[in-house]
């Protein structure tokens, strides 16, 4: 008999999902990537006419997890004249072997599950061990996820947060203080960096906003907004000091943090020490010194969804949420 479908809307994954729980799933990931046995089909995107917007597919299958996701996302930024989301999407979980289709989840916080969790795995592995203080620049959608995911993964002892909207910064303070039971102290950028040992960057600028003096010796920065070479959040003179390391180092030199910098020869094409998996397998060493700043450059991978997509099903299966369709 064919399996039912599980759906899970925003508020499902919102309410339910444990984030921490797909950070390690995200970690196998990464390393099991390096193996080269996933399938990654090129991101297909559809220009919609006028253009009042694009639709985009994505798919992903990954030979450890023996799973198959499919994204639809759709971005419409006029929708905000209608008081509508700009960017919405489905992900899809397949069974790979019988193509059943296991769950429909909404996919844009599952999306930011999925990020959050990668500069987590990047803190935990490249930050330093004694890092108390930790930075998040960016209190949007994947802002809010990055403090919930990297506080996570070292006993930090306040979270600096800063945002151009003050309000938006100051809600999420409030919302995850009780949460984390960690101070979130609402900071100008320069307060942020100045103190942190970890800095997540989680915004859509295309101007930089962490600037090179304001950097401490030591730092990590895990940079997850640029994921378009025309966006930027770290000022490039800070490159040249960072040992760099990247979720996948073919792309992210087209499309990442460092790509501006690249392209006016401030770094080269082989800046990157390595791939995030290669540090967690072991084949390439993370950190090297106490006073070395580290810098991960995360643009997402397809198969990182389909990490996020069975974590969530896992979960959902086990508490029973969600609402169950036989489609066949
Ligand atoms: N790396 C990845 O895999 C990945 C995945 C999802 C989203 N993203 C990217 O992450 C970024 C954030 O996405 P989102 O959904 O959270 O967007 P969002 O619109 O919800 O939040 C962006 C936040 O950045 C703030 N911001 C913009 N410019 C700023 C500046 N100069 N200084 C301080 N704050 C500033 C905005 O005020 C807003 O609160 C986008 O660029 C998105 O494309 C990356």
């Amino acid at each position: 008999m064919v399996r039912t479908t599980i759906v899970l809307t925003r508020a499902d994954v919102a309410g339910q999902i444990d984030i921490r729980e797909v950070i390690p799933a995200i970690e196998r990931c990464l390393a099991d990537h390096e193996k080269g046995e996933d399938l990654l089909p090129p991101k297909y995107i559809i220009d919609m006419p006028g253009g009042i917007g694009i639709s985009a597919c994505m798919a992903g299958y990954t030979k450890a997890a023996n799973m198959l996701t499919m994204k639809l996302g759709q971005e419409r930024k006029a929708n905000v004249d209608q008081s509508l989301p700009t960017i919405m999407g489905t992900l899809q979980l397949y069974d790979p072997e019988t193509g059943e289709l296991l769950m429909i989840v909404e996919s844009v916080l599952a999306t930011m599950y999925r990020t959050a969790a990668a500069a987590a795995v990047a803190a935990k592995h490249l930050a330093r061990q004694n890092s108390e203080v930790l930075a998040v620049i960016g209190a949007g959608q994947l802002g809010r996820q990055c403090v919930r995911a990297v506080a996570s993964v070292r006993p930090f002892r306040r979270i600096d947060l800063f945002d151009i909207r003050q309000p938006q910064a100051e809600q999420v303070a409030r919302d995850l203080a009780a949460e984390l039971c960690v101070p979130i102290r609402v900071a100008t950028a320069e307060e942020a960096c100045r103190e942190a040992d970890v800095i997540c960057t989680a915004t859509n600028s295309t101007e930089p906003i962490v600037m090179n003096r304001w950097v401490r010796p030591g730092t990590h920065l895990s940079c997850m907004g640029a994921d378009l070479h025309s966006k930027i959040e770290c000022e490039m003179t800070l490159l040249p000091r960072c040992r760099i390391f990247a979720d996948k180092m073919e792309q992210c030199v087209e499309r990442g943090e460092v790509s501006q910098a690249i392209e006016k020869k401030i770094l080269g094409r082989d800046c990157y020490a390595g791939n995030l998996g290669q540090v967690i397998t072991g084949q390439v060493p993370g950190r090297t010194s106490e006073d070395q700043v580290t810098l991960f450059d995360g643009i997402g991978l397809g198969v990182q969804d389909t990490t996020v997509a069975k974590s969530i099903y896992e979960q959902a299966t086990a508490k029973g949420l969600g609402t169950t369709i036989a489609f066949c």
